[in-house]
């Protein structure tokens, strides 16, 4: 095979054949293929795009271009939840403990943040003490001892996925359907849960700015999950607002604890339940009205916060800070926003709140960058609600001085407001399952 003949093909629309996928990722894998050959692939790929077999070969190679994890160990069904990625997206720290207070196993490897998005690695490291590189024992003997465990990815797991989304991230070929879709399910199918729930998000904060394309990638995903044996779907949600009211690592733990106790926002704590119950319908717990009554079950009776606590302990951490999250710090510098008019907050461009969160030290510029664990935004307004001139919209939190006026200035970009109040915001749009497509009701 000769990577040029490969690239020509792509180029020209043509479809590739199995061995010359499979040849193209061990190639690149082994670093026999050069970046800019991979580039031209990649491109060729993100305006041709690919056959669902091609976008299902290339899932395949990616995954088996490292270790394969065996769950077998863990008693029982094996749950895993992926997000596409958002702002305030802390509902893995809500859902696994629900998860596993309802007899479900989750061992589960998790991102950092880059740019806009929160990683929830990065959220589980502002607990002191909480360690996310385990060993494979420790990973398993925390899953079965807490029902949950939340690490990195370790090393070798998908090595083709690292080099492949380094190359995306920097030669503008990330937003491709067949190339999202093989590099999470690659990475989901190497993890070896039995059940995996994905949560598409859809909005301004999201890579998917459309509820059409969540649903084309999601059913994508979903297909590639269920022909490879795991039992597969997808919930399309709202990323056109951030999710919850506080945006920053140990912000973000501190609101999911809040949900776990039931005290949390009503637009988190929706969508959380939602996610729940349908990772409990996958793993068999019952029919989805059961199901969504287990899952608020196990949030009334603290079973789930207990969860939170018992893997924070296993993985080193300080799990007083759950109990109490004010142990978790509070930065040293505060600042207020305030509306610069009357009226209603019409529109939130939640990428634009997002990065004002990265600029006040709560997410990475470039992968290097050092990140402020109690740096956040906590916002007092949201899409929807009126405010006067000179109102709090919104509370920063920083270490340095020099980190507001930028991180303001962004925040008052991102917002719109107008005389008219907009109608409220659909949380879950649309459920994928292996059945089809269904969409959901407002509310
Ligand atoms: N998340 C991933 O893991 N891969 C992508 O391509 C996009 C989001």
């Amino acid at each position: 095979m000769r990577m040029y003949d490969v690239i020509l093909k792509k180029r020209n629309g043509g479809t590739l054949t199995d061995e010359e996928i499979r040849e193209a990722v061990q190639g690149y894998t082994r670093g026999e293929i050069p970046d800019y050959q991979m580039s031209a692939l990649l491109m060729a790929v993100y305006f041709q795009g690919m056959t669902d077999h091609e976008t299902a070969v290339l899932t395949d190679a990616m995954a088996h271009s490292g270790d394969m994890m065996d769950l077998s160990e863990i008693p029982g069904i094996k749950v895993d939840k992926h997000s596409t990625g958002g702002v305030g997206d802390k509902t893995t720290l809500i859902v696994g403990p629900i998860a596993a207070a309802c007899g479900c196993h989750v061992a589960k490897m998790s991102g950092r943040g880059l740019g806009h998005t929160g990683g929830t690695v990065d959220k589980m490291e502002s607990i002191p003490g909480m360690r996310t590189e385990l060993t494979r024992e420790e990973f398993i003997r925390t899953a079965k001892e807490a029902g949950i465990t939340v690490t990195g990815q370790s090393g070798n797991l998908t090595p083709a996925d690292k080099k492949l989304y380094a190359l995306r991230d920097v030669t503008a070929t990330v937003e491709s359907i067949p190339l999202i879709a093989s590099s999470i399910m690659s990475k989901k199918l190497a993890a070896g849960s039995d059940c995996i729930l994905l949560d598409v998000k859809t909005g301004s904060g999201a890579f998917m700015k459309t509820v059409e394309d969540s649903v084309c990638l999601a059913q994508k995903m979903v297909a590639i999950g269920m022909h490879n044996g795991r039992k597969t779907a997808a919930l399309i949600t709202n990323m056109d607002i951030p999710l919850g009211n506080q945006i920053g690592n140990a912000l973000e733990v501190e609101e999911a604890v809040r949900v776990l106790r039931g005290e949390g926002p009503a637009d988190l704590t929706g969508v959380c339940l939602a996610l729940a119950s349908e990772m409990l319908y996958l793993a068999g717990k019952g029919s989805r009205e059961e199901c969504r009554r287990l899952a608020q079950e196990a949030v009334d009776s603290g079973a789930a916060l207990q969860r939170l606590a018992a893997m924070v302990r296993c993985q080193g951490g300080d799990e007083e800070c759950i109990f109490h999250p004010e142990k978790l710090g509070r930065a040293p510098l505060e600042a207020e926003v305030k509306a610069p008019a009357d009226g209603s907050i019409s529109k939130m461009d939640t990428e634009g709140i997002g990065l004002a969160a990265m600029m006040l030290g709560a997410g990475r510029e470039t992968k290097e960058s050092r990140l402020d664990y109690l740096a956040g935004i906590i916002l007092k307004k949201k899409t929807g609600d009126a405010v006067r001139a000179g109102e709090v919209i919104a509370e920063l939190r920083a270490s340095e001085e020099s980190r507001f006026a930028g991180a303001g200035a962004r925040f008052l970009e991102a917002l719109t407001l107008s005389d008219e109040k907009p109608d409220p915001e659909q949380l879950v749009y649309a459920r994928v399952t292996e059945e089809g497509v269904e969409y959901l009701e407002k509310g």
